[in-house]
């Protein structure tokens, strides 16, 4: 019997205001993705001002630049990081990238999903903010992972990043769960993702849910000026355990959505345990 074409799920990660932790959560919530089993693809769409590469000190040839000036194929580009992760490197102080028009990031787009066919999971870490790139971006993942701080900026910037997206054909519809990072308490977190919540629902007549928290780490700053992955340098921090944590939940919802997700072979559990 044939089996059928896979169909990755793709997660944006995106915020409404910078320095979130978009960037730091996309790289290692792609390497816990990994630990179970899964094909994961961590694709650098912060197409102005990519930084993935360094966060992980990867070296890196070529980028997405490349790719739109058809100098190059998505194949051609892609590095392997840790723990066998693969990586879309993007390009960084290139104007041209932040200008994109509809039709050249489509074919982007288009171009990343035939090579996706093989993934589980594609994961995207995109620019902050309501650019028109960004939106599309969420428009075309299956879900969208906002990453929000507990500062009331951040909060007020993720709902203003949802009323540009519930006003977008088919934005009030698109998955969208929140994840509260740098926080201090998970009360202080579930207080603002609740008043968060309250105003969406009202206001914009969406859900989001609630996907988890992160806790503030120094660990993520050390393994930022180490040019190393925490989740896999620093397996045993509140921030790696807070990530896999994530991960398995994202893994959980898939495998119920998914037949063929059948092919994890480690529970949940093991791999939080560990
Ligand atoms: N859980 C955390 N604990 C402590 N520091 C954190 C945490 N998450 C992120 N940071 C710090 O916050 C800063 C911003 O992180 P990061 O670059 O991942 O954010 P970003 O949302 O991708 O930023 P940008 O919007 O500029 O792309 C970094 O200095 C990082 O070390
Ligand atoms: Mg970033």
């Amino acid at each position: 019997m044939s089996e059928a074409p896979r169909r990755p799920r793709i997660l944006a990660v995106t915020s409404g205001k910078g320095g979130t932790g978009k960037t730091n959560l996309a790289a290692n919530l792609a390497l816990c993705l990994r630990m179970f089993k899964v094909e994961v693809l961590l694709v650098d769409a912060d197409l102005g001002l990519g930084n993935v590469d360094v966060l992980l000190g990867l070296d890196v040839r070529h980028n997405l630049r490349d790719v739109v000036r058809d100098e190059c194929g998505v194949e051609q580009i892609v590095v392997e990081g840790p723990r066998g992760l693969r990586i879309l490197p993007g390009a960084s102080g290139v104007e041209e990238m932040v200008r994109l028009s509809d039709q050249e990031l489509a074919r982007l787009l288009e171009k990343i999903d035939r090579y996706c066919s093989q993934m589980d999971f594609v994961v995207v870490d995109t620019a902050p903010g309501i650019s028109p790139g960004v939106i599309s971006c969420l428009l075309a993942a299956d879900q969208a992972l906002l990453v929000v701080s507990p500062e009331p900026t951040a909060v007020t910037d993720a709902y203003a990043l949802l009323k540009v997206l519930s006003r977008r054909p088919g934005g009030r519809d698109k998955p969208v769960s929140v994840v509260m990072n740098q926080i201090g308490s998970r009360e202080e977190a579930l207080r603002s993702f609740d008043r968060l919540r309250r105003t969406v629902a009202r206001f914009l007549q969406m859900d989001i849910e609630y996907l988890g928290a992160v806790a503030w780490d120094e660990t993520v700053v050390q393994a930022a000026k180490r040019q190393v992955a925490f989740a896999t340098h620093y397996a045993g921090a509140p921030c790696s355990r807070d990530v896999r944590k994530l991960a398995a939940r994202l893994v959980s919802s898939a495998r119920g959505g998914s037949a063929d997700m059948g092919r994890f072979f480690r529970s949940v559990s093991e791999v939080l345990n560990e």
